[in-house]
């Protein structure tokens, strides 16, 4: 089998890169290595053995791109990671956040065309697609916010509503890559993934907030939890999220020009901090010290997707509960202290 993977030195990209090369894929990693933590993503695929391309570029760049267009010829998949990845971030570098991830993908999609590839084309969106729900009614519990009527959570019918310019850049392309499946025949997947989490991501205040707590947790770091810390989100392991673009990979056509929800879902679901908080509080056997700070702008109460669409079309459900991912990510984090310096 031959994979080409985008921002494949990246956290999800380096994860679905091993897992292809154990299962003796020939794997094409293109990236710019511009995300901390890539260029040591990518000297542990190095060492992993196995066939692995390296192709460093930048997929702003059709020059850059022009390099894949072989390799997008012959692959049997796609996937698409490459992306800037920050809510934060695009709100202070529009631009920069339009031309990576619209510019980007709208250049994958013409390489793709231009090598007249038959691959599956694998798009990694976002649940920020559907924006703040805000007609969906939530009620406050405890501990937790709830939907009160989405007892599944957010199906794909929800109402595309972009908010903030990542929730723009990655929604365009959610439907240049869609449309670009109807108007040019290429065999597209969109997968609207929820919160992924797991070893290998890097994670920062500004994204990647599990592993960030567990990362600030075990460097003494401060943390500061935005809201009230009751805020719920579906959580997804990163090898749940590799086995899903596997399946729709071979799904075939049964996957052809389809959206999917891919998170948690319902039954993997946590605060942010009220049930985050013991759990990280139980792996680290000590009491641990917040600070409070208002919401961030557009925060969501509650996020959970509705993935049973998945499951019906191609037979995919999560596997890894929250409590067994964390403590997993939670050993990685604490094995591999030196490579956060
Ligand atoms: N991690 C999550 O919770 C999550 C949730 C929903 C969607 N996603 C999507 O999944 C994908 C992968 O996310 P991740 O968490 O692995 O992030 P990541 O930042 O670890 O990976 C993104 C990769 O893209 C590379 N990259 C950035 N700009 C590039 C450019 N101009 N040219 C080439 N490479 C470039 C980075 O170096 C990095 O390796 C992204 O498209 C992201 O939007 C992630």
């Amino acid at each position: 089998m031959k994979i080409v993977i985008t921002g494949g030195a990246g956290f999800i990209g380096s994860n679905t890169a091993s897992y292809y090369l154990s299962r003796k894929a020939d794997v094409v990693v293109f990236d710019n290595l511009v995300r901390r933590g890539t260029d040591k993503n990518l000297s542990w695929l190095k060492s992993l053995g196995g066939n692995l391309t390296f192709v460093r570029g930048d997929i702003t760049d059709v020059k850059d791109m022009g390099k894949l267009i072989p390799f997008f010829s012959n692959a049997d998949a796609v996937i698409h990671l490459a992306a800037q990845v920050a809510v934060t971030t695009s709100v202070t570098d529009p631009r920069t956040d339009f031309e990576i991830n619209a510019l980007g993908t709208f250049n994958a999609l013409e390489a793709m065309r231009a090598s007249e590839s038959k691959a599956k084309f694998i798009y990694s969106s976002t649940n920020k697609v559907y924006g703040g729900m805000d007609d969906i009614k939530v009620v406050e519990r405890k501990n937790r916010y709830a939907y009160a009527s989405l007892p599944y959570g957010a199906s794909e019918l929800q109402p595309l509503d972009f908010h903030s310019p990542y929730g723009c850049s990655k929604g365009a392309a959610d439907q240049y890559v869609h449309d670009y499946g109807r108007i040019y025949d290429l065999d597209t997947v969109v997968l609207r993934q929820s919160c992924i989490y797991g070893p290998r991501q890097f994670g920062v205040e500004d994204q990647g907030w599990v592993a960030w707590f567990i990362i600030a947790t075990a460097l003494g770091k401060k943390l500061t939890i935005y809201g009230d810390g009751k805020q719920v989100r579906d959580l997804l392991y990163v090898e749940d999220l590799v086995r899903a673009y596997d399946m729709a990979i071979h799904a075939g056509e049964n996957t052809r020009g389809k959206i999917y929800n891919i998170g948690g879902g319902n039954d993997n679901t946590l605060s942010v901090w009220t049930e985050f908080g013991p759990l990280l509080e139980k792996l680290f056997k000590k009491k641990l010290q917040v600070s409070f700070r208002d919401w961030r702008p557009g925060d969501q109460k509650i996020f959970v997707a509705d993935i049973r669409k998945a499951k019906k079309e191609f037979g995919w459900f999560p596997r890894t509960t929250v409590p067994e991912g964390v403590s997993k990510l939670f050993y990685w984090v604490t094995a591999n202290k030196h490579l956060f310096g």
